[in-house]
């Protein structure tokens, strides 16, 4: 029941309605008893200060930020956490009396997945496939982790070095960029992270790489997460690979962002029931 002390909660972007977070987060407070709610709001790009400093004066306490506005939204905010300013995308805001403050989630997102899977980046040769967005947040996660070599792989090769610019800024990492046509050096990739929008709908039957080269991978993962296996997943698994979708990513950012908001930590099994529910909830949508 919604009344007078219901504190709001919500996650802008454009388009908005295929988002998993109101699932997410309702669950959460739902089994938390908390007088919380969490509501999707579609912003236009035009409309995106309008729209935070209206959530400002409307005190609404945290917001997720999506697609297109992760990187605009910046320019709006009071400050931003180190993962937010590296990657230069804001995912989550924190109200404050001043205005609200960004933190970057997606890195620990991807962290908190790769360690429930027992993958170690630490000391390991890791292969990122794509240069955008999304490989910025690995990426960053990657040199964080102190990896021992990091292959920025991508379609356009000046895009791959920007993002190895980007990375040797802020950390002392050996980083090495490929475009797709040539094969990295190193004999053994322990760890590939695929980050581009290839293998999901229209492109279900694509991949970035080639077979040839899922042949040297241990472990693959990819952000994708619909579909649950994509192409590139199948192929490196039936080289033998171990593999991981993004469905765990997804979650641990909401997870941390929830953690922000609440400025305390959420139990590990209240965590474990609910990415059950979510992966049964997903298996009926989807
Ligand atoms: P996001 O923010 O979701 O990561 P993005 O910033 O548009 O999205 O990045 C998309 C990534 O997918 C890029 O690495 C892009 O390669 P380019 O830098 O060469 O554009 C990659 N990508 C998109 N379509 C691709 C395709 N058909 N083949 C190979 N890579 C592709």
């Amino acid at each position: 029941m919604l009344d007078g002390k219901t504190k709001v909660y919500g996650v802008i972007g454009d388009p908005i309605e295929h988002t998993l977070s109101p699932f997410i987060h309702n669950k959460i407070m739902e089994k938390l008893k908390e007088n919380k709610t969490y509501v999707p709001y579609h912003v236009e790009r035009n409309q995106l200060g309008d729209a935070i400093k209206g959530a400002w004066s409307l005190k609404i306490d945290g917001l997720n930020v999506t697609v297109p506005h992760k990187e605009t939204v910046r320019q709006h905010l009071i400050g931003m956490d180190d993962f937010a300013s590296q990657v230069g995308a804001v995912n989550t805001l924190k109200y404050t009396k001043e205005g609200y403050y960004g933190y970057n989630t997606d890195v620990y997102g991807l962290g908190r997945s790769l360690e429930v899977n027992d993958i170690e980046l630490k000391g390991s040769n890791v292969l990122l496939i794509g240069a955008g967005g999304a490989a910025r947040a690995a990426a960053v996660l990657c040199a964080s982790k102190g990896v021992k070599k990091l292959m920025i792989m991508n379609r356009t090769l000046s895009k791959a070095e920007e993002l190895a610019c980007m990375v040797k800024t802020y950390y002392e990492v050996d980083v090495e960029i490929y475009p797709l046509s040539v094969k990295p050096l190193a004999k053994r990739i322990d760890v590939a992270i695929q980050t581009t929008s290839i293998g999901m709908h229209p492109y279900e039957d694509q991949m970035v790489i080639t077979e040839d080269l899922c042949a040297k991978i241990q472990v693959a993962v990819d952000i994708i997460y619909n579909p649950k296996e994509t192409l590139f997943l199948k192929v490196a698994k039936k080289k033998g690979a171990k593999v991981v979708n993004g469905l765990e990513m997804l979650f641990y950012q909401g997870i941390k962002a929830f953690e922000i908001w609440a400025e305390e930590e959420l139990p590990r099994d209240l965590q474990k029931n609910l990415l059950e529910e979510l992966k049964e909830y997903l298996e009926r949508r989807l």
